[in-house]
């Protein structure tokens, strides 16, 4: 990596930055040297405490029992809101842009706080009681927000789904935490187009007898069909609700939100994060990795269905006292300039996006961002998969003019914020590394017998010891916890990346060494589209690998083999689309379908996917030991019939 360019820090930025090369250094140092003493300064600079912790941090990765601030007493409104309102209760906290620009609004702090304390009324009057979960299936409007605070000031447990899974995924995820209450809307937009919300939630209702209450936000107009005594309207009970709303005071681990993500196994996982570590973490990542000043204005374009939009699009910035934009639409609509349109039209000093999107924006041509004047811009953010150096250099010199540090942050749902980044003011940039660890990370890297490596090395990428904002479990399923994250190699958290280490002690993600793929920064497991293509009557079975894709990062590559006498056809290539569609949700969609009459598999009957992976990303010389297949000539079907298309 010799001929790498370096980006050094740019003296302007590190005159005014909270953060510059010598504190990133000594507080480095000193949040791994004293992290008990680091974190408790923290928690008391960034968060008010009804109640002090009687203990910073507990943990024991062997049993994965994570515990931070244990004793301490907080509501996460109180210090996204009230504790706001003296000082900035006339600040804008949301910009609202629509999927139609002529679409816009804002809230300030104290008309955010006057919504929510409604609206945890109206929970209350609904019979939500603290521990409660709640499912929020919403677009990207005010109201979401208002929801998933309104949750936190009462101790309800949100359990946001992304408005894009289809009614079967919510239903799942409803099922799974145990969902009593429901919000969403009648329905949603995006690029242009109408989501068919509510119709959805009808159809997950079927199967979810627990579902007691349906709160519908009026967006659209949109007719839908209701449900007397289980649905109500958002603007009605509001209407109703007083705008007075004690907080109530929550244990530092008590659940805060439960949000699904995919793994190796068949099944999302509902990752478990709890109040107080989870806000600290959220709230320091959020100043200082984007080095946020009073008075920015902060866009982060992730939905609120992921972590991203958890961390960096409400409770970070928030916390902070922030004014964070909330996008309802999608990049290219109503064309491909949206995003720099909105960047000006809102003075956006701040902007943190995906590579997909990055990529899907260079394909288009530079004139849609040369024609906009982007002079607000000051900080730059990258998340969700690695951002190749081609990308990079793009938002680089073009979007940024060559003058704003783009911040690639590697983090992941589990671990509640950003673990791997630079800051704007300490650290020099290298294009398509996330360079170092954020204050109180110890990441190593290990080899294949999990032996720790040293200097310039490559292999898995593991977190050494534990820090505020890590996932204290999987929901309803410790054990899974444990062996997914604290099993495969004792004493670490195991992130299922892999990376290299440079000279410099930087760090390079090289991708998920696991079933997982990472298709447009959204995390999909194998194994659950798998299961989708299989409930199809004329397929005995199904593998589905990532291969690399211009825009996506990696596409969705499936191999299915139909039932004997079975003939393949346009038509049921269509069935298994739509089906995949139907059960997960669009983003899941197979990019390639290829029928396989067999699948390569081992004497004992597993699934080659190794092989699978290299025929799908077209290496074809370089197969590896073919040795141990039941039957070698599969493999040559299979590459016969390979299907290009990237
Ligand atoms: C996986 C986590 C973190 C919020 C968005 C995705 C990949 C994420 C980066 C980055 C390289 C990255 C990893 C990780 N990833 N950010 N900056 N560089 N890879 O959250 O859905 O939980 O996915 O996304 O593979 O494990 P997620």
């Amino acid at each position: 990596m010799s001929d790498v360019h370096v980006y050094p820090v740019k003296p302007e930025i590190a005159a005014h930055a909270h953060i510059n090369r010598e504190t990133y250094q000594a507080l480095y140092q000193r949040s791994l040297a004293e992290p008990e003493a680091f974190w408790a300064e923290q928690a008391e600079r960034f968060l008010n405490w009804d109640r002090r912790w009687d203990r910073v941090s507990d943990y024991d990765f062997e049993t994965a029992n994570i515990r931070w601030f244990e004793g301490g007493r907080l509501n996460v409104s109180v210090n996204c809101l009230d504790r706001h309102l003296e000082t900035r209760g006339d600040q804008v906290a949301i910009i609202w842009e629509g999927d139609d620009p002529a679409q816009d609004k804002k809230l300030t702090y104290r008309e955010l706080y006057d919504q929510v304390c409604r609206f945890a009324n109206v929970l209350k009057a609904q019979g939500v009681e603290k521990g409660d979960r709640v499912c929020i299936y919403l677009p990207m409007i005010m109201e979401a927000a208002v929801a998933m605070l309104a949750c936190t000031r009462i101790g309800a447990v949100h359990s946001v789904v992304f408005g894009g899974f289809s009614a079967e995924a919510l239903k799942d995820r409803i099922l799974d935490c145990g969902c009593k209450y429901l919000v969403c809307a009648d329905e949603g937009y995006r690029g242009g187009k109408v989501v068919p919300i509510k119709a959805n939630v009808d159809k997950a209702a079927e199967h979810c007898p627990l579902l007691e209450k349906i709160i519908v936000v009026q967006n659209s107009g949109g007719k839908i069909a209701w449900q007397e005594g289980r649905d109500l309207w958002y603007h009605e009970a509001m209407a109703a609700a007083s705008a007075d709303c004690p907080p109530v005071p929550m244990d530092a681990e008590d659940p805060l939100f439960i949000l699904y993500t995919s793994g190796s196994t068949g099944k999302p996982k509902g990752m478990l994060h709890t109040t107080g570590g989870y806000l600290l973490y959220a709230a320091i990542t959020h100043k200082y990795v984007f080095d946020y000043q009073d008075g920015d204005i902060y866009w982060c374009t992730a939905d609120i269905g992921w972590v991203t939009g958890h961390s960096y699009v409400i409770y970070g910035p928030l916390c902070n006292g922030a004014t964070t934009l909330m996008f309802e639409g999608i990049p290219t609509y109503p064309g491909p300039d949206r995003f720099w349109r909105v960047v000006d039209k809102h003075k956006v000093n701040i902007f943190y996006t995906a590579p997909t999107a990055i990529r899907a924006l260079m394909a288009q041509g530079d004139h849609y961002v040369t024609e906009t004047s982007r002079q607000s811009l000051r900080i730059l953010g990258s998340v969700g998969e690695p951002i190749n150096p081609e990308a990079w250099e793009w938002y680089y010199h073009v979007v940024g003019d060559g003058s704003r540090p783009i911040m690639d942050t590697w983090w992941q749902t589990e671990t509640g914020g950003i673990l791997i980044t630079p800051l704007p003011g300490a650290i020099d940039l290298k294009p398509g590394s996330a360079t170092l660890p954020f204050f109180g990370i110890k990441p190593e890297i290990l080899d294949a017998n999990n032996q720790i490596l040293e200097g310039e090395c490559e292999g898995v990428l593991v977190i050494a010891r534990s820090w505020p904002g890590q996932s204290r479990g999987i929901y309803g399923d410790h054990q899974l916890f444990i062996d997914t994250y604290f099993s495969k190699a004792p004493g670490f958290y195991y992130s299922g990346d892999g990376a290299k280490r440079d000279a410099d002690g930087y760090y390079w993600i090289t991708g998920r060494i696991d079933d997982v793929i990472n298709v447009s920064g959204h995390r999909m497991g194998t194994a659950e589209i798998e299961s989708a293509l299989v409930l199809h009557e004329l397929v005995a079975e199904a593998a589905v690998v990532g291969y690399p894709h211009h825009i996506k990062g990696q596409g969705i590559y499936a191999y299915v083999t139909l039932n004997a006498g079975v003939e393949p056809s346009e038509q049921l290539r269509k069935e298994l689309d739509d089906l995949v569609r139907k059960e997960i949700g669009p983003i899941a969609h197979p990019d390639i379908i290829q029928w396989a009459p067999s699948l390569p598999k081992t004497r004992s009957g597993k699934i080659m996917r190794r092989i699978l992976r290299k025929v799908a990303a077209g290496e074809l010389d370089n197969l590896g030991d073919t040795s141990t297949l039941a039957d070698p000539s599969v493999v040559q079907n299979i590459i016969d019939h390979r299907i290009v298309k990237t």
